[in-house]
């Protein structure tokens, strides 16, 4: 049995104060006897502060980015060690925002995958594409490509120790989100592909499906055999709605 994770994904929102109160809700909402694995990524100034929150609670917390190099003259950059060593175990990678805004390629993401499972944090690799792709009838080549250039580098194995999101970019932030049956079909194809090199690995890999996820379709999305839970952005910001969908999960 895989563990359903939900993840809220609070990008670049909410000041000291507000993350401080949502993540005190949070908190506060998820019992101590929780089935679900709830995990929170604030954004990196946030990150030590909400480490002493959570520490002794159920919740976890994640980065939503890292550098893909252990140490050194990377001005601007945090490296995967300082997670750690702050009190993260979890780092979203290749968000669609990152490859789309920042021009992160498939290869800079593995890299940046590689780097975080080495320093002992949970990389969360996020792959899906766009309604243009989609309407060419290219999302299974487009997702085979972002989960390629992985497997590529670090193998079937690297995926022991790490969660898949599919993140259709089309429903992200937009109110539109994918059908439970479409979400199903790129989830088994995802798991299938991963099958082929490891089945093992795949059966217990957690694929999270994100993109518009709230209160009320959360369930039904999660109710799809390949589907494992959820990474969540605008309905996270929001405490009530956050755990409607973790107790949907
Ligand atoms: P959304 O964002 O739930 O606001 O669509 C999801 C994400 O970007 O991870």
């Amino acid at each position: 049995m895989r563990t359903p994770l939900v993840a809220g994904n609070w990008k670049m929102h909410g000041s000291r104060e507000q993350l401080g109160q949502l993540l005190g809700e949070v908190i506060a909402g998820v019992g101590p006897d929780t089935h679900v694995e709830v995990l929170v990524c604030p954004a990196f100034v946030y990150l030590q502060a909400a480490a002493g929150m959570v520490s002794g609670s159920p919740v976890r917390l994640g980065a939503q980015n890292v550098c893909d190099k252990p140490e050194g003259a990377y001005t601007g950059e945090i490296a995967p060690g300082m997670l750690k060593d702050i009190g993260c175990d979890f780092v979203l990678v290749g968000h669609s925002e990152r490859r789309a805004i920042y021009g992160e390629s498939d290869t800079l993401v593995a890299a940046k995958f590689e780097a975080a499972r080495a320093a002992g944090l949970v990389p969360v690799l996020c792959v899906g594409e766009t309604l243009a792709e989609r309407d060419a009838g290219q999302t299974e080549a487009v997702v085979a490509r972002q989960l390629g250039a992985l497997l590529d580098v670090a193998g079937a194995a690297a995926l022991a120790q790490a969660v898949l999101a599919y993140e259709p970019v089309w429903a992200i932030g937009t109110g539109r989100t994918a059908s439970p049956g479409q979400a199903q079909d790129v989830h088994e194809f995802i798991r299938r592909s991963v099958a082929a090199k490891d089945a093992k690995i795949a059966d217990s890999l957690r694929i999270l499906y994100g993109g518009s996820v709230k209160p009320g379709n959360a369930a039904e999305i999660f109710s799809m055999p390949d589907v494992d839970g959820g990474l969540i952005g605008g309905a996270s910001l929001k405490g009530e709605d956050f755990l409607a969908i973790i107790n949907a999960a």
